[in-house]
């Protein structure tokens, strides 16, 4: 039997397009090649003009974690107090990173499947002087949204001297945000929404983020410093540590990508199909951990049906089996559902292969669903898409 082929549906890595891929098997080139240069400077300046970012852009080989520290590393010291927001695991990643750094943390904390109000934190930093918060746009073990313009114009009004720090990873270029909604350092990947292979950390840094950096003076941080990454990026023709070239090649074609699709078009395409995805899943009785009004457009946990004798490993290797890869849940919600992305290049072929296989690994499962009952909900939807 000819084998199925997998969809990569966990929340990231997600697909990555043939065009993409295309650039990673590129032969390699010196990183002072001319054409490189001209490349590389180019997505530099794409990333900071799509943004509506007054600072600098930096794309730094990297994860996601090492996004978060050099975020924090060039806007704070030693000493000073910070407010964590955390509705989730990679909120709470913050604490550690934080502390290790000397930074006094405070954290505010939401139940997992809800999120803080921006009231919430308002009367937190009231408390005392801060020098910066972070708040995590799509936590991706709870699929939770937090309302990160909100949060931009309550702090623009109340507390102007707080640098605002947004872990993007699970929403840049599948969840909106802009940094002229307050944002002094954002940050992302390459493997999320942007729907290219892991290897690149992408951040954005306001004037004032970048004049913070500049007040700091040396900072214990050598591969992280801003100041070192910043003439490269304005120059990629300088040397500070060698531009995983490939990766750079393949996430400018991401990005051309999203410029061709527009940037607000991918937001609001990411909002529609995350709306008919989710009551596709509804109607096979799965139910989200995020209630209606924090839910992700970019990816959802999926809690196993009140009787349906599903176990949760057995259930997703089943799915595996019938052609989807999926995520199991983290801390507190493991073993009750399991994760799907939704986002970067994904298309109508690939949702409703999805759902397919969720039916049928369903059925396998013993869990009796109406085939092509999520299906037709799901072709409803795209329809009019
Ligand atoms: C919101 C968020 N922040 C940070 C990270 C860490 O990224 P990485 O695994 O690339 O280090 C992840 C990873 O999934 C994430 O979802």
């Amino acid at each position: 039997m000819i084998k199925t082929p997998k969809l990569l549906m966990i929340p990231g890595p997600t697909p990555v397009v043939r065009s993409i891929q295309d650039q990673m098997a590129r032969e390699t080139v010196a990183f002072g090649d001319a054409g490189f240069i001209a490349d590389f400077k180019g997505l530099v300046l794409d990333l900071k003009a799509m943004w509506r970012c007054d600072g600098e852009a930096f794309v730094v080989a990297g994860t996601g974690t090492m996004a978060m520290e050099m975020a924090v590393a060039n806007v704070t010291k030693c000493g000073e107090n910070i407010l964590i927001c955390s509705h989730g695991f990679f909120g709470d990643r913050f604490i550690d990173i934080c502390t290790r750094k000397g930074l006094k943390t405070d954290v505010l904390k939401a139940a997992w499947g809800t999120v803080y109000t921006p009231e919430q934190i308002d009367a937190e930093l009231s408390k005392k002087k801060y020098s910066a918060i972070t708040v995590t746009h799509v936590d991706t073990a709870t699929g939770v949204i937090a309302p990160i313009k909100a949060i931009g114009d309550m702090l623009k009004k109340r507390h102007p001297d707080v640098l605002f720090i947004v872990d993007a990873v699970a929403a840049a270029g599948g969840a909106e945000s802009w940094m002229d909604w307050g944002i002094d350092v954002l940050f992302s990947c390459s493997q999320k929404a942007f729907g290219v292979a892991p290897g690149l950390a992408i951040l954005w840094a306001s004037k004032r983020a970048v004049e913070k950096r500049k007040s700091l003076g040396t900072i214990p941080e050598s591969y992280f410093d801003f100041e070192r990454w910043i003439p490269i990026m304005n120059d990629p023709s300088k040397y500070w540590g060698t531009p995983a070239i490939n990766m750079i090649w393949a996430l400018k074609e991401g990005v051309r990508l999203i410029k061709e699709e527009g940037l607000e078009e991918r937001y609001e395409r990411h909002v529609r199909q995350a709306a008919i995805f989710v009551s596709a899943m509804e109607a096979l009785g799965f139910k989200t951990a995020a209630s209606k009004d924090n839910r992700a457009p970019t990816l959802s946990i999926f809690f196993y049906p009140e009787g349906s004798g599903i176990d949760d490993a057995a259930f997703r290797a089943k799915l595996a089996e019938e052609g989807v890869q999926s995520a199991g849940c983290l801390a507190e919600y493991a073993g009750k559902g399991f994760r799907l992305g939704h986002m970067g290049n994904i298309d109508k072929h690939v949702l409703v292969g999805t759902i397919a296989s969720v039916e049928r690994a369903c059925v396998k499962c013993g869990y009796k669903v109406e085939l092509g009952k999520g299906l037709g909900v799901l072709q409803a939807g795209l329809v009019g898409e």
